[in-house]
């Protein structure tokens, strides 16, 4: 348990707690349902630093291994957006002279296929052997490793220093960013940047995202607290920008101190949550107290449906979908099945609540009164591929920010 900040060992304050958990992305066979572990999942705030950082621990290697279920590829919307970053990254920091980027948690090559394909040096760093054998099949470079210092002092004797070290929706998941930060400092170039973009505490906090909360993610990043971060291991905070995945993330670039001046957007940035008092204590209760009541407005909902004998499917299955399902006691009684385009989370269960995921086919076969969408992040995809469904009277049911009927 932690009551001392991963990150600066100021004390840490718990505000939220959601209960026994298991891991977000375990998705089980039927037959593995009586060797589930579970977790305590609450989170709390550094005293010191403003680091939001999940209280208790899950070793890597039951999160991130052979069978891990997450394919950054399966949505259309993701694989642009990686795109796009990857060709900017090649238009910037990798148009120098036999530039090198090493990606921490490639997953299945969604940014480093881009990389590969325009033939600039690269290696992915991935644990989970899986997703990384589908990036090799695209011509990427991965270490089935977990990134840390000793890693990176590894990756360094072997293929040199890195220009670029990059990061998505993975280095909050790493809790020994102490480790993590060391390994980055001895892998960069002098010149060197290290990019990492991930969720924001505000779109949690104040877009009430607290689906987002599970177990993959030790750290709930604020400007603020990288900003402080960065410092304390040697690095300057010098950029910081909104971008669009998970409901809203942010983009932070840190740079050795001294190497780079700050871009306004931090200062301004920095100055905005402090106006907004984002980590202050009465903010985070607040959202406590919020999360419980749309927690009782969903199962008053779906119990509703149900008692008037109508339907209600799932539609994806992501990790937030395990913190919903558990915290609001929500099992096959209320949500039967859940459809997922992932074949690796097909035919299993959500971890759990054990609600049966089924290919997205069976949505329409026939379609359900309501549809619960888990995957909200993904809303304007998924509802333009499935008109169909509310052309024939079907209804979106949302819990972020509040419960709400479509
Ligand atoms: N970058 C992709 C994938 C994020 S999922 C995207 O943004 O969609 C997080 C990935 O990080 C998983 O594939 C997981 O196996 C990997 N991971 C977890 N811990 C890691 C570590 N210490 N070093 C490198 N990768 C790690
Ligand atoms: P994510 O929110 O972590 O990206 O996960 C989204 C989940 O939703 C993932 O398991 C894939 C699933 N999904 C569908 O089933 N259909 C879709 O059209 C999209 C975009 C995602
Ligand atoms: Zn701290």
């Amino acid at each position: 348990m932690y009551t001392r900040c991963r990150v600066c060992a100021g004390k840490v304050r718990e505000f939220l707690d959601l209960g026994n958990q298991p891991t977000a992305n375990g998705f089980l066979l039927p037959e593995e349902v009586d060797r589930e572990r579970t977790f305590r999942l609450a989170v709390g705030v550094c005293d010191e630093c403003a680091m939001v950082q999940s209280i208790e621990d899950v070793a890597p290697g039951v999160r991130y291994h052979s069978g891990y279920a997450y394919h950054a590829s399966g949505s259309a919307g993701h694989r642009q957006y990686f795109a796009r970053q990857a060709q900017r990254m090649l238009a910037t920091e990798l148009a120098g002279r036999s530039p090198f980027i090493v990606e921490i948690g490639c997953n299945d090559g969604v940014l480093l296929e881009h990389v590969a394909a325009a033939g600039v040096r690269h290696l992915g760093v991935e644990p989970s052997t899986a997703v990384a054998e589908l990036a090799r099949r695209k011509g990427v470079q991965v270490v089935t490793e977990f990134f840390d210092e000793r890693t990176a002092a590894a990756i360094r004797a072997g293929h040199g220093p890195a220009d670029v070290i990059f990061g998505a929706n993975t280095v909050c998941h790493i809790a020994r960013i102490d480790s993590l930060m060391r390994g980055v400092a001895e892998l960069l170039t002098p010149g060197g940047v290290f990019i990492f973009e991930e969720p924001y505490l505000g779109t949690v906090i104040e877009g009430r995202a607290f689906d987002q909360i599970y177990d993959e993610h030790d750290f709930y990043f604020s400007v603020t607290s990288v900003h402080a971060m960065a410092q304390r291991f040697g690095f300057d905070l010098v950029d910081a920008e909104h971008t669009p995945l998970h409901g809203g993330e942010i983009r932070y670039t840190l740079a050795r101190a001294g190497t780079r001046t700050p871009r306004p957007a931090v200062a301004h940035l920095l100055r905005d949550e402090q106006v907004r008092r984002l980590s202050a204590p009465e903010t985070l209760d607040r959202f406590g107290t919020h999360v419980r009541r749309v927690r009782d407005d969903l199962v008053t909902l779906l119990r509703d449906i149900r008692d008037r004998g109508e339907r209600v499917v799932g539609y994806g299955a992501p990790g937030k979908c395990s913190t919903v399902t558990n915290y609001c006691g929500i099992g096959t009684e209320l949500v039967p099945f859940v459809c997922d385009s992932t074949p690796a989370k097909q035919g299993r269960l959500v971890p759990g609540s054990h609600i049966p995921v089924r290919a997205p086919e069976a949505f329409a076969d026939p379609y359900p009164d309501y549809a619960l969408l888990f995957a909200w992040n993904h809303a304007d995809e998924i509802m333009a591929k499935e008109q169909r469904f509310q052309q024939s009277g079907g209804r979106w049911i949302r819990y972020v920010p509040e419960v709400r009927v479509d």
